[in-house]
């Protein structure tokens, strides 16, 4: 069987490469146990090299988002050119937090696009703002997948990963994770949403994470019999013995 993925998103909470080189040297110490699973660390672009550099032992490296755009006149783009040559191997597109600041699902498309051209594994996010009982989010959730990956074919869609993270869940304002049996039902439905689109054998072979106030107390009941293949971790990611317990959890399952 595949490692369970694990996805480090550290947003922009280390405020300075020293931070972020000081959690880098703590995770170091746990590489034994993070060789067990797939582990990425999406670092804030300004840390990429140095987390470059000493991730190689134990994990790989992924990044927060990437441009649509090619070289040229657009300042403060990060092609994936650029991403490539630090060796990053997978990045986050669609994440609720940059949809916030104005993404649409078709500029997730275009990125989605990017990526795979590139050789980048996308991370595609996924999530609704809410959920309420007549079930409505799921349609939201089938409309959004449809949009994102419209430009994909069946062959391009087994080098996708999905994250589901829905928003309500997400963050420090977020009152808890989702429970595991709506988690559970979700998944069926997105894998159901993915089948519809590209046939079964290719939507089977889609890995699904799950994001939102994952921790270490609540990692092992959201990922047993949930059908997800990992975590994308936001806070606990920043403290490494919680994504050390976080990654024992999900190994001894
Ligand atoms: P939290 O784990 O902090 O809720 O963040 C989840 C997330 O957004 C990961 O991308």
């Amino acid at each position: 069987m595949a490692k369970p993925l694990l996805v480090a998103n550290w947003k922009n909470y280390p405020s300075s490469l020293s931070e972020a080189q000081r959690l880098l040297r703590e995770l170091a110490k746990k590489r034994e146990l993070f060789k067990k699973v797939s582990l990425f660390i999406a670092p804030p672009s300004p840390y990429l090299e140095s987390v470059s550099n000493k991730i190689k032992r134990f994990g790989s490296l992924a990044c927060q988002d990437i441009s649509s755009l090619a070289k040229g006149t657009y300042t403060g783009e990060v092609t994936s050119e650029m991403l490539k040559s630090f060796a990053v191997r997978l990045a986050i597109v669609g994440h609720s937090e940059r949809r916030a600041l104005g993404e649409t699902s078709k500029d997730v498309a275009s990125k989605i696009d990017v990526a795979l051209k590139s050789g980048i594994a996308p991370l595609v996010c996924i999530g609704e703002l809410e959920r309420d009982k007549d079930g409505e989010h799921f349609e939201f959730l089938r409309q959004e997948l449809k949009l994102m990956l419209s430009g994909i074919s069946k062959n391009e869609v087994v080098k996708i990963a999905l994250a589901y993270e829905p928003v309500w869940a997400v963050g420090k304002y977020a009152k808890e994770a989702i429970n595991p049996q709506e988690l559970s039902q979700t998944v069926i439905f997105l894998r159901k949403v993915l089948g519809d689109l590209f046939g079964r054998a290719a939507a089977d072979k889609v890995p699904i994470l799950y994001g939102g106030s994952v921790e270490p107390a609540n990692a092992g009941e959201l990922m047993n019999g949930s059908g997800i293949r990992g975590f994308l971790v936001g806070r606990s990611s920043l403290n490494a013995e919680s994504l050390e317990a976080i990654a024992r959890d999900i190994i001894s399952l």
